[in-house]
């Protein structure tokens, strides 16, 4: 070869070597763009290709929705974060992070969630509406987790058709306080029922390419001082109870984002606690998403960044406003800003956020929307008591419906979790002034009274709206049957000071109930109500909040089209004085504010000396006897249990003879618990079971092996030597089927222990 020709060849040679680098340098920096990569890598890639001043926009949530841009005067105890205009480029909700088009990261639209995509006040969108599902404690009663994910997957695909990918829903606290204005959000007070309902629905959602949020992490059991109280718990405790409902959740659902509560727990507030975030989360469980603060639950920059916290939402004094200048003076390495950007970004390849993109105007399909609303309904109402006046008899000609607005409609839980359902609604303002007002209990239009005279048009019905009891009486005693509904609304922010019913409703009932045997009761509440007048009624049907349908499903469960199915997913008290703690600490009714605002309150402490002896547990180590167990819940058949066999060993697997002994088809939701030697029984595991009439069906249950192991701190998680106590049966309370079992001990770390196969 000649020199000349060496040397053309030598310049193609560098060339073609320069030229590929150049490529491969330009498809490495867009790494993200390959779809076959895993969500790290492709994170990864994205952020390195970010300036820091880009991945800090990432971790700062604005407010997605100003209500300057209503133009209205507004009361002084709105927030400062509130008093703006919504953003451009932003929907209109809780949360709005823009995007960086540059990369092609798409905004963060955040919105509340939990019982369809929210629209607070219906001024946040307005005139924009949603399917609005069941409270979640109907959710949980169903103890039916591919119907969780069906009503998750619901919410998933409306938020996406609305442009929303961050839905902030998944609450999983458990009912410590049966008081709490908020436990409609959550999934009662048992960690496998909670974890395993609220898991399927973060997996429904997120099926949707929409990342779910679990919340409040952790601890967040009451609203009275919800920004200030300091949740007092032992280690072991904690772990056993709230955490695990968390782990089963997170490990079943895979949420792209937890948000940290605005409690204090052990001294530590949530979204600063290293113990919570670093060790827990992040350490053990190696949760692999995003830790975002509840709005205003931020008090530090440097110790929440250091403890965990990767994202501030909204709140008037924003602590990561001064993220820049700490980085630059090396007080935050600028590492942790990378990694906590890298987990926000990887959440949004993981569920396809980006792959996917959520975008407004989409059309929804409200019918099978509603039929999902529905269907949640219909296996949700708990059926409390029944003297057979239930289904309503077809000679029953003449019916009388009283109270709890049921000729117009049905009653949804209020705060954030707002949903303006499809098909308008109405508030009931009674007792409300100003901002409260503003934010009075929704009505969905779906009337009861209406579905009853659609289903029996052979039935006359005749409504009085209860407020005058005399009359409502009168009424009672001229018909065959007489149906009182009553209603409760529990809301954020707001505990209830008794278990009464408001508006003198318990008075009502006592007073048609003492005219009429055989009284049925409907309760639209988000919480147990005392029921002083229970033995003077024929039945009780608590129908939470059951949302789109909720009328319709209550017609049908009273008329006996569909049997009722739910149980409850909390135990009901006799009084207060069965509780661990008779009063709520730091309840002052004085400041009972729609989402705590205006109503500042001292910090305290509560002590949850019952450890993780939560709600039957408690009660079954109090000896205590209460109106409703947990697990209850009644139909139109009666089920016996016969032949228990354990099979022990490593595992424990329980199998019985279920027969249906009555006269009509139904499901019977037959529960398995253990004791682990000197503890109380515990959930772990259950069956819900479809029989007719006379049939019998041999049923397994595998004890899930988490709720067998205990927590020590010198020993982590542990399954004891000895016998543990076992039972089958319909609730928490009634002990059919009962036997002992000798497992093997297994010592074992917690996510050996807890990982599920
Ligand atoms: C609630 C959260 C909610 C957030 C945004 C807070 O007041 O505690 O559950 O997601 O507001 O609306």
């Amino acid at each position: 070869m000649s020199t000349g020709m060496k040397t053309l060849t030598g310049v193609l040679l560098m060339g073609s070597a320069l030229l590929s680098e150049a490529l491969a340098e330009t498809s490495n920096a867009r790494a993200w763009e390959d779809r076959s990569l895993p969500a790290d890598e492709r994170a990864r890639s994205m952020v390195d290709a970010m300036s820091l001043d880009e991945q800090i926009s990432l971790l700062r949530t604005e407010s997605g929705f100003g209500l300057l841009s209503l133009g209205v005067p507004l009361p002084p105890t709105v927030p400062e974060s509130m008093r703006k205009y919504t953003p451009k480029g932003a929907i209109g909700s809780a949360g709005f992070v823009a995007g960086i088009p540059r990369v092609g990261m798409p905004a963060q639209q955040m919105s509340d969630a939990s019982l369809g995509v929210a629209n607070l006040g219906g001024f946040v969108r307005r005139g924009d509406e949603a399917t609005s599902l069941p409270a979640s404690l109907a959710l949980a009663a169903t103890f039916d987790p591919a119907l969780a994910r069906e009503a998750g997957r619901m919410v998933g695909a409306e938020a996406h058709a609305k442009g929303f990918n961050v839905q902030l829903a998944g609450g999983v606290n458990l009912t410590r306080e049966p008081r709490n204005g908020r436990n409609f959000e959550y999934a009662g007070e048992d960690p496998l029922l909670s974890g395993i309902i609220i898991g399927e629905q973060i997996a429904g959602i997120q099926s949707q390419h929409v990342i779910a949020t679990t919340k409040h992490f952790a601890l967040n059991s009451q609203e009275t001082g919800r920004f200030v109280h300091d949740a007092v718990i032992d280690e072991a405790a904690l772990r056993e109870s709230d955490l695990l409902a968390f782990q089963i959740a997170i490990e079943q659902g895979q949420p792209g984002a937890v948000m940290c509560a605005y409690n204090r727990i052990n001294g530590a507030y949530a979204c600063e606690n290293s113990f919570l975030l670093q060790t827990v989360l992040k350490g053990e469980w190696q949760y692999p998403g995003w830790v975002m603060s509840d709005w205003g639950a931020v008090h530090s920059l440097q110790a929440s960044l250091t403890a965990g916290l990767d994202q501030e939402s909204p709140q008037d004094e924003p602590y990561f406003g001064g993220l820049k200048e700490a980085v630059g003076k090396g007080g935050i390495p600028a590492q942790r800003v990378a990694e906590a950007a890298q987990r926000i970004v990887r959440s949004f390849f993981a569920i396809g956020a980006i792959d996917n993109p959520a975008q407004p105007g989409r059309a929804i399909d409200q019918v099978a929307h509603a039929d999902v609303a529905e269907r949640v309904a219909l296996s949700g109402m708990v059926l409390l008591k029944n003297d057979g006046v239930l289904p309503l008899a077809k000679n029953a000609k003449r019916v009388a419906v009283i109270g709890g607005f049921a000729d117009r409609g049905v009653l949804s839980g209020g705060g954030s979790s707002q949903v303006m359902p499809y098909g308008g609604h109405f508030l009931d303002k009674r007792g409300r002034e100003g901002i409260a007002a503003l934010l009075a209990p929704v009505y969905g239009l779906s009337s009861p009274l209406q579905a009853l005279k659609e289903l029996r048009s052979d039935t006359q019905f005749e409504f009085d709206d209860g407020a005058d009891p005399k009359r409502a009486a009168e009424l009672a005693r001229a018909v065959d049957v007489a149906i009182v509904f009553a209603t409760r609304a529990e809301e954020e922010g707001m505990d209830s000071a008794d278990f009464s019913l408001p508006h003198a409703q318990d008075a009502l009932i006592d007073a048609v109930a003492s005219v009429k045997p055989h009284a049925v009761v409907v309760l639209e509440t988000g919480n147990p109500t005392g029921m002083p007048w229970l033995s003077k009624v024929g039945a009780v049907l608590q129908a939470w909040y059951p949302g789109q349908r909720g009328g319709q499903a209550i017609a049908k469960i009273l008329t006996g089209i569909v049997s009722p199915s739910g149980r409850l997913p909390m135990t009901f008290p006799r009084s207060a004085d069965q509780l661990p703690r008779p009063a709520i600490p730091g309840f002052d009714p004085a400041r009972r504010t729609p989402f705590g605002l205006g109503a500042p309150v001292e910090p305290f402490a509560i002590h949850f000396e019952e450890g993780s002896d939560v709600g039957y547990r408690w009660f079954e180590r109090a000896k205590a006897e209460p109106l409703f167990a947990f697990g209850h819940g009644l139909t139109y058949t009666t089920f016996t249990y016969r032949d228990l066999r354990l099979n022990v060993g490593a595992e424990l697997r329980a199998t019985f003879k279920l027969t249906n002994t009555g006269s009509r088809p139904g499901i019977e939701t037959a529960q398995l618990y253990a004791a682990p030697p000197g503890r109380t029984h515990r959930l772990v595991g259950w069956h819900r079971v479809e029989l007719q009439p006379g049939e019998s069906r041999t049923v397994t249950i595998e004890a899930d092996p988490r709720l067998l192991a205990s927590y020590e701190r010198e020993k982590g998680w542990h399954r004891a030597a000895g016998k543990f106590r076992v039972f089958v049966g319909p609730s928490a309370a009634k002990r059919a089927i009962h036997g002992e079992a000798k497992l093997e001990p297994k010592h074992s770390t917690v996510n050996e222990d807890t990982r599920r196969s």
